[in-house]
C-alpha cells in the first residue's frame, strides 16, 4: 500500500547537508521511505492514496538526542536564586540542583511521572520532534531508576514517538552514598545496570563526567560494565570544568559525548577519530549564562559530527522546543541554519546508533517527516519557537497532537 506525498521540495538532509530537491515527490510504503525525488523522475505505477502537500518544505521528523523528560518536582525557585546570584554550583553544594529533583522523583509514583513527562514530551512532539532520547538519572537507586526508565518505554508505546531509553545512574551521588562515591559506582555497576539492562529497559549508558559529579576513574568503571551488557555508552563531559571526559567517551567508541564547553583541541582530534558525536546543547549554555563557548570551529575543521539537543530538564534547560536550540546555535554558537538542522537530524540519528533508519529523507528509511509550511529551510531556525504550521508523518501515517 503505497502513498504518493507530492506538491512539494524537500530539505532530505542526506549527509548532513540540505540536499535540496525542489519540486520533490516522496512515496511510502507502508512505516518506510520507498521513493524521493523530483516529481518529474517519479516512477510510474498506482498508489492507495496521493497527498497534495501545496508546496510545503518537507524535512526529516527532528530528533532530540539528549533529554531528561521524566522527573518529578520543579526548580523554578533555583532559577530565582541564580537570578539572585547563587551559581548553580553553590545550589548542588548546598543539596538543591540534581538532589532535589531526586526526592521528588523518588517520591513521586510512576503514574505521576508519566502524567507530567508526557505533557513535556507532547510540547517537543508539537514541534516536529518524532525520535527522542530520555534519560533515567534523578531515581540513584535500583527501584527509581527503574521507574523512570519504565515511563520512557510506556511514553513510546503511548505516543507516536521512537525513544532511546538511555541509563544514567551515574549522574549524581546519592544521599545515602554520600561520602562513598566509589561504593555507589559500584553498586551502578555490579547491581543496578546489569538488573535494568536484563529488564530490556536500557538502549546506552550515560554518566556526568564532572568535578561535581564523577572521576573520569569512576566513568570508566562505569563504561567497562556497560561494555559487558553490551550497551553502548555516552557522556555528560567538559560542560563546567576540563576533565577530558570527551577524549575518555571516545576511546570507549561512545555515541556522543554530550556539553563540551571547556573540550580541549586535543579532545576534538580524539573524537574525530573514533566518530564520536559531539552533541552541544546551547539551552543549557543559555540558561546557565555560560559564557565559554564549545570550539564550534576546531569541531567543523577535524569533521566531528555536531548535533544539538534540547537537554529539557528542570536545573539547566526547561527546554519545551527543539526548534527553539536551532535557533539559539545559530545566534550563541554561529553555526548555520543549515549545520543547525543537520544536528537535528542526520547528526542526532548518529549520536543514537540509529543513522542507517533514520536522520534523512532516503528509501529505505522510516517515513518520519515533517510538512512545514515555510518558504525556505532557514526558517525552521529563524523563528523564535512558536507553533509553525506543519503536518507531521510518523511511520508513514499523519500525527495530530492534543
Ligand atoms: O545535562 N549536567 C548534568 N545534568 C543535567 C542537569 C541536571 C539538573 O540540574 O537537574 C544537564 O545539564
Ligand atoms: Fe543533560
Amino acid at each position: 500500500m503505497t502513498v504518493l506525498w507530492t506538491n512539494c521540495n524537500a530539505a532530505t538532509m542526506a549527509s548532513g547537508r540540505y540536499s535540496i530537491v525542489e519540486d520533490a515527490a516522496l512515496v511510502t510504503d507502508g512505516k518506510h521511505i520507498r521513493w524521493v525525488g523530483r516529481r518529474a523522475e517519479l516512477p510510474a505505477g498506482e498508489h492507495a492514496e496521493t497527498i497534495d502537500l501545496a508546496g510545503a518544505w518537507l524535512t526529516p521528523g527532528l530528533i532530540d538526542c539528549h533529554t531528561h523528560t521524566v522527573f518529578g518536582g520543579d526548580r523554578s525557585g533555583e532559577f530565582e536564586q541564580r537570578l539572585e546570584g547563587v551559581s548553580y554550583a553553590d545550589i548542588a553544594a548546598a543539596g538543591g540542583g540534581i538532589a532535589s529533583t531526586v526526592r521528588a522523583t523518588r517520591a513521586a509514583s510512576e503514574d505521576e511521572l508519566f502524567a507530567s513527562a508526557k505533557e513535556r514530551l507532547t510540547s517537543l512532539l508539537r514541534d516536529g520532534v518524532t525520535t527522542l532520547e530520555s534519560k533515567s538519572g534523578y531515581g540513584l537507586d535500583l527501584e527509581n531508576e527503574r521507574k523512570i526508565l519504565r515511563v520512557n518505554r510506556r511514553l513510546e508505546q503511548e505516543l507516536p514517538v521512537t525513544i532511546s531509553s538511555t541509563c544514567l545512574a551515574a549522574h549524581a551521588l546519592p544521599p545515602e552514598y554520600a561520602g562513598r562515591a566509589d561504593d555507589y559506582i559500584h553498586l551502578v555497576c555490579s547491581e543496578i545496570l546489569p538488573a535494568l539492562a536484563a529488564e530490556g529497559l536500557v538502549d546506552a549508558v550515560d554518566a556526568f563526567c564532572e568535578y561535581l559529579a564523577f572521576s573520569p576513574a569512576q566513568v570508566e568503571q562505569v563504561f567497562t560494565a556497560a561494555r559487558q551488557l553490551g550497551l553502548p555508552v555516552k557522556l555528560h563531559a567538559e560542560q563546567l570544568s576540563s576533565l577530558h571526559g570527551s577524549s575518555l567517551a571516545a576511546r570507549y567508541q561512545a555515541l556522543s559525548a554530550d556539553h563540551l564547553e571547556f573540550m580541549t583541541e586535543d579532545d576534538v582530534k580524539v573524537m574525530a577519530v573514533a566518530g564520536t558525536v559531539a552533541v552541544l546543547l546551547p539551552g543549557a549554555y543559555y540558561f546557565l549564562r555560560e559564557t565559554q563557548l564549545p570550539p564550534i570551529q576546531a569541531l567543523r575543521e577535524q569533521g566531528v559530527a555536531i548535533a544539538i539537543a534540547s537537554d529539557l530538564n528542570p536545573g539547566t534547560s526547561p527546554a519545551l522546543s527543539l526548534r527553539l536550540m536551532l535557533n539559539m546555535a545559530c545566534t550563541l554558537f554561529r553555526m548555520t541554519p543549515e549545520e543547525a538542522l543537520a544536528g537535528v537530524t542526520w547528526h542526532a540519528a548518529k549520536a543514537l546508533g540509529l543513522q542507517a533508519s533514520h536522520g534523512s529523507l532516503e528509501a529505505g528509511k522510516v517515513a518520519d517527516f515533517v510538512a512545514w509550511d515555510i518558504t525556505r529551510p532557514a526558517q525552521l531556525s529563524y523563528w523564535l519557537g512558536g507553533e509553525l504550521n506543519k503536518r507531521i508523518i510518523r511511520h508513514g501515517q499523519e500525527v495530530t497532537h492534543a
